[in-house]
């Protein structure tokens, strides 16, 4: 089954940048739209993620005028971005005795626009983040405004690679793991490659996705044109929630197992299921497509500190077909994605 799927991307530079905040949206119960724009960001591919300083950059002004982290510069204050501005930076600042996050927090970019420049402003990235507040670091999120710029490093890891063999693909999405998935099927559809969605949450509240006006999600779990997000790309979807408050009652995996268990041999020798998710459902949704003979690529959210392969806080298990024993591999550097037969769970 292995062989069915890609070779990892290779990854693209990535670097030290200002994202100035164009909006922070409530979408939903807990969840923020969170759009950045950014000067020079590198290509970036699905699957990829970039850590974010969770608090308002130093420099608002930075993000206008394209500032970007000089490396030569090493006093602490450019280093970290101190978010006090006008004194000079006390690492035991009241930053840290309030007891606010210090390390970058890993998100997955959900959605990235390339705008070319105008009379009045220079070519722009816009990367938005979709994010749950659930924590310290998020919740700091929660309250940027517009206007305001944040720090952050990416594009980190490595993203979903297609494989020349793909002629369907199925895209599944549990809570904070449906954001890369929007990601990818702007991919998949700029490719022309047919791709249903499968996307679960708790519950309706905590879905951060739109419905269609007029279209409602099947409560058999079965893919419509119901989800804006994949509507626009022409991505059929199937919505499941753990309470039943909307589409399918039960889990996402559930959705996708009666759906490959319908689909023909033809369809599934061309399919590859592309997840992200809760650890246990990414587990299931490789157990569904290994028994339809189906290859599973997933994208692992373990928690991470650096992002950048220093720390070593991110390690999985991991072992590839044939080789004698496993072996140790970063989430955030040889990742996020992997071929999920290849992870010792
Ligand atoms: C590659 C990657 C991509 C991600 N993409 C997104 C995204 O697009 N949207 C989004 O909302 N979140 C995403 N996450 C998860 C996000 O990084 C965490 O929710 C965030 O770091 C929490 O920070 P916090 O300070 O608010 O919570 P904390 O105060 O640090 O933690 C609050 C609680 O959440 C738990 N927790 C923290 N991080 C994780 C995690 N990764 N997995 C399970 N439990 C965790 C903690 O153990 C604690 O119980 C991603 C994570 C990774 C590794
Ligand atoms: S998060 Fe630090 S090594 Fe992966």
């Amino acid at each position: 089954m292995s062989t069915a799927t890609a070779a990892p991307p290779k990854q693209s530079t990535r670097g030290h940048y200002v994202g100035l905040i164009g909006a922070n949206t409530p979408i939903c119960q807990e969840h923020y739209r969170l759009t950045l724009q950014v000067l020079d960001f590198p290509a970036s591919e699905p699957g990829q993620f970039v850590q974010l300083f969770c608090a308002p950059s130093l420099d608002p002004d930075a993000a206008v005028s394209g500032e970007r982290y000089n490396p030569t510069q090493t006093s602490r204050q450019a280093e970290f971005e101190w978010p006090i501005v006008g004194r000079p930076l006390k690492f035991h600042d009241e930053y840290l005795l309030a007891n606010r996050p210090y390390l970058r927090r890993p998100f997955s970019i959900a959605e990235r626009r390339d705008l070319p420049a105008s009379d009045t402003a220079p070519a722009t990235t816009e990367i938005d983040i979709i994010h749950r507040v659930i924590g310290k670091g998020t919740r700091e999120l929660e309250s940027l405004e517009p206007g305001e710029s944040i720090s952050l490093l990416g594009p980190l890891g490595r993203g979903f690679a297609l494989p020349q063999t793909l002629t369907h693909a199925v895209l599944v999405g549990g809570g904070v793991g449906i954001p890369p998935m929007i990601y990818l099927a702007e991919k998949l559809a700029r490719q022309n490659i047919p791709s249903v969605a499968f996307v679960g949450a708790q519950r309706r509240n905590l879905l951060p996705l739109a419905l269609q006006t007029n279209s409602q999600p099947s409560p058999a779990g079965k893919p419509g044109l119901c989800c804006t997000e994949f509507a626009r790309h022409n991505i059929a979807t199937a919505i499941t929630t753990d309470d039943g408050s909307l589409g399918m009652r039960g889990f996402v995996t559930a959705a996708l197992d009666q759906y490959l268990g319908a689909a023909t041999a033809a369809i599934c020798a061309g399919t590859v299921v592309f997840c992200c998710g809760p650890t246990p459902m990414m587990k299931a949704a490789a157990d569904v497509a290994q028994r339809h003979h189906v290859p599973c690529m997933v994208s692992l959210e373990q928690p991470m500190a650096c992002g950048m392969g220093t720390c070593q806080s991110c390690v999985i298990k991991y072992k590839p077909a044939g080789a004698a024993d496993w072996v140790y591999k970063l989430t955030c550097t040889d990742g996020p994605v992997f071929n999920a037969a290849d992870i010792l769970w």
